[in-house]
């Protein structure tokens, strides 16, 4: 069986990655220092698929520990790195906290990788790299804006240390460029698991739903858009985690047409916030209490991808409408709200 290491395994879309790469035939070994998930995910894991993935609890910032596992580790056929903070405001507030522990863990793995010989690696990155972009829907050329929060910063540096790196060595690489992952697997066995109040959409509105947290707002309904609410491109993580293994095994297949190449993940679509309330609604039966309250500083109008390269050159697609992964959301959070964990 082929080896993969997911860095960052038991987290929201590293733990469905290993769900699709275990039911592919991989075997998997997962390193994650647990700083934000649950142990309990490698069971749910289980459940699934069957199989326990192998599980290191080890700080990808801890080099010798990185370079330890690699040496006992030699037939890794490739990586795919989530392990990052990634709070967007936490890292206004403590940035170096986010610069050290996303890009010295990436400079550890990619050392750890070279030497080990391991060639083949999956980069979890972000739209957040082309900001607010000028012409809609964005593709892969569309330029890099300067972040707007440290965290955003780190996937920029991040992709270009990676850039950087395949210039110079064997390192095959894939940067994947996500819109807004939500959802949660058909099983509701595992799904999104914010710590304290969540920042996102989604797990705010089934939190709210489930009468865990107070009223949603709304942060503005005054934007240039349709119903004055921002847009975004909204991608089930069943969609996303598969797209990683159609990644891995671009390189392994040596399909690459280069040695670092860059995809959008995204559904092509759009949708507003009240969209996504609606949607949530009617998919599910369940009332949502909102109001409209004061933009959110830093939220961008509009956004949604691309998919043209993600399609036609790697050769995947989404398949999972949006009330599909509103309704599985939904249904995580109640098996959550039962003590499924
Ligand atoms: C946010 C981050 C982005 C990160 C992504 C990861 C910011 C400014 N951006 O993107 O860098 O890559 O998460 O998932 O934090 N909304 C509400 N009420 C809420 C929560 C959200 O109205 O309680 C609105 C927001 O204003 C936004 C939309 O819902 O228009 C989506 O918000 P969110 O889920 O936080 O995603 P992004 O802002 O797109």
């Amino acid at each position: 069986m082929t080896k993969i290491l997911v860095t960052g395994g038991t987290g929201y879309i590293g733990s469905h990655t290993v769900v699709e790469l275990q039911q592919s035939g991989y075997e998997v070994l997962i390193i994650d220092n647990l700083a934000n998930s649950n142990i309990k995910i490698l069971d749910q894991i289980t459940k699934i698929t069957g199989k326990r993935p192998e599980f290191f609890q080890m700080d990808l910032c801890d080099r010798e520990k990185v370079f330890d596992f690699f040496s006992k580790q030699n037939d890794i056929a490739g990586a795919i790195h989530f392990a990052a903070y990634k709070a967007v405001g936490e890292s206004s507030e403590f940035p170096l906290k986010y610069y050290k522990n996303n890009l010295f863990s990436l400079v550890n793995l990619l050392e750890a990788m070279d030497k080990a010989g391991c060639n083949n690696l999956v980069f979890s990155s972000s739209c957040t790299v082309y900001g607010q972009p000028d012409v809609l829907p964005v593709t892969e050329d569309a330029p890099v804006q300067k972040a707007e929060s440290p965290y955003g910063n780190t996937k920029q540096i991040s992709e270009e240390i990676i850039f950087d790196q395949s210039k110079t060595s064997d390192l095959k690489a894939i940067s994947l460029r996500y819109f807004n992952p939500i959802g949660a697997h058909e099983t509701a066995l595992i799904g999104e698991l914010p710590i304290g109040v969540p920042s996102n959409l989604v797990p705010f509105i089934t939190q709210s739903a489930i009468g865990k947290r107070g009223k949603l707002k709304v942060w503005g309904n005054d934007y240039n858009t349709p119903d004055g609410t921002p847009i975004r491109d909204y991608i089930h993580v069943v969609d996303l985690a598969k797209a990683h293994l159609v990644a891995l095994e671009r390189m392994t297949n040596n399909k690459s047409e280069d040695q670092y190449e860059v995809f959008n993940l995204g559904t092509g679509k759009g949708n507003s916030v009240l969209d996504v309330i609606l949607t949530f609604q009617k998919a599910t039966e369940v009332n949502v209490d909102y109001e409209i309250a004061q933009r959110r500083p830093g939220d961008i109008v509009q956004v949604w991808a691309d998919t043209r390269k993600a399609n036609e050159v790697l050769g995947w697609k989404t398949n999972l409408e949006l009330d599909v992964a509103l309704k599985s959301a939904w249904e995580w959070e109640k098996n959550l709200a039962q003590g499924i964990l």
